[in-house]
């Protein structure tokens, strides 16, 4: 089975974010949605299966929020993602959905892990402290899935990407990723010639992964894979966020010297990830976009699009 091949049999959830936009691009004529169906309720989740009847399902629905938002509201990602997980999960097994898949993060991984991440470890301990909300509310995609294979025989696989960025981000300035955070920080110090403040002292390592690539990922891991297990489907490769500060300053031609406000708290120092397991499915690493060239892009679309960007308008 190619899933592009049965495109109008796909309900994607998360339709309208930004992983479902780039998956609008390559899967046209799949049925997107957004919040219109409140994913957190059993009633409004089982009207969307009603009216889809989805025969395959990409479940990329999420509260999703930087290191800041997902501390200031570490309760509300638990429970809602609990909440839009358990009923997306279980209305899929009602409605004898053939597959789904389901978007982890590397956020879901213990601090005290080893690097690099291995899908293995990913039950051996806490999340950091400022992902526990979402990190275990994640992890519950794994338990859910195992459990449901184990007793309904329910294909549900899940998918581990680190860092993700691209067109159709959430440039809010507290609730989003460093990328669109520091593309948003960067532009309105160039417009406003105002200090150019980015948060920690830069050092934190990362790894990250295009939007437009994902939605390439998905369909390959959903054609090619079917396990239990979870599986890093990341670009390996760490950046520091100095790095990428100074490469976006370059791209929007922004001269002035980075500020670093060090009070606020770096976060993990690193979590490179392995994505050996993907690799061995055929998956291979020329096929994630250059990272600049991705970088180079999502700033084009910004000004292409400023203000009517998420999280600014
Ligand atoms: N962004 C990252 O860096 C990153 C990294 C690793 C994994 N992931 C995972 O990748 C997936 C896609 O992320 P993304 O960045 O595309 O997220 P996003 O841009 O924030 O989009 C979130 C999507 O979820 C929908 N949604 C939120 N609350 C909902 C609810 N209560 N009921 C129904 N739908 C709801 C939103 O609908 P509206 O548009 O109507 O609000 C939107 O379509 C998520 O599962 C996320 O956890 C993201």
């Amino acid at each position: 089975m190619n899933l592009l091949n049965v495109q109008n049999k796909v309900l994607v959830t998360g339709g309208t974010g930004m992983v479902g936009r780039a998956m609008q691009e390559i899967m046209p004529n799949a049925n997107y949605v957004g919040s219109q169906y409140d994913l957190t309720k059993f009633e409004q989740t089982t009207e969307l299966f009603l009216k889809f009847k989805p025969e395959y399902v990409i479940h990329l629905a999420a509260r999703v929020s930087g290191m800041k938002g997902n501390m200031d509201a570490i309760g509300e990602h638990y429970t809602e993602n609990v909440l839009m997980n358990t009923n997306v999960l279980e209305v899929s097994r009602i409605f004898n959905v053939k597959k789904l898949l389901s978007v982890l993060s590397t956020c879901v991984y213990p601090d005290n892990a080893n690097f690099p991440l291995v899908e293995e470890d990913i039950h051996q301990g806490e999340p950091h402290s400022t992902n526990l909300g979402y990190g275990f509310s994640k992890r519950m995609v794994d338990v859910q899935a195992r459990a449901y294979r184990r007793q309904y025989s329910c294909d549900y696989i899940n998918i581990v990407p680190n860092n993700l960025f691209g067109e159709h981000d959430n440039f809010h300035l507290v609730k989003s990723h460093v990328v669109p955070s520091v593309i948003r920080k960067v532009y309105e110090a160039k417009r406003n010639n105002t200090p150019l403040v980015l948060w920690g002292d830069g050092s934190p390592l990362r790894e990250f992964t295009y939007s437009k690539d994902l939605g390439k990922i998905i369909i390959f891991a959903f054609n090619k894979y079917s396990g239990e297990h979870p599986i890093n489907v990341g670009n390996p490769g760490e950046h520091s966020i100095k790095e990428l500060a100074e490469m976006i300053c370059e791209i929007m031609e922004y001269k002035e010297p980075i500020m670093w406000d060090t009070t606020v708290s770096n976060g993990q120092p690193r979590k490179p990830s392995s994505n050996k397991k993907f690799l061995d499915l055929g998956w291979k690493n020329e096929n994630y976009t250059d990272f600049k060239v991705a970088i180079e892009d999502t700033c084009e679309w910004f000004l292409d699009n400023y203000p009517k960007v998420r999280g600014v308008e």
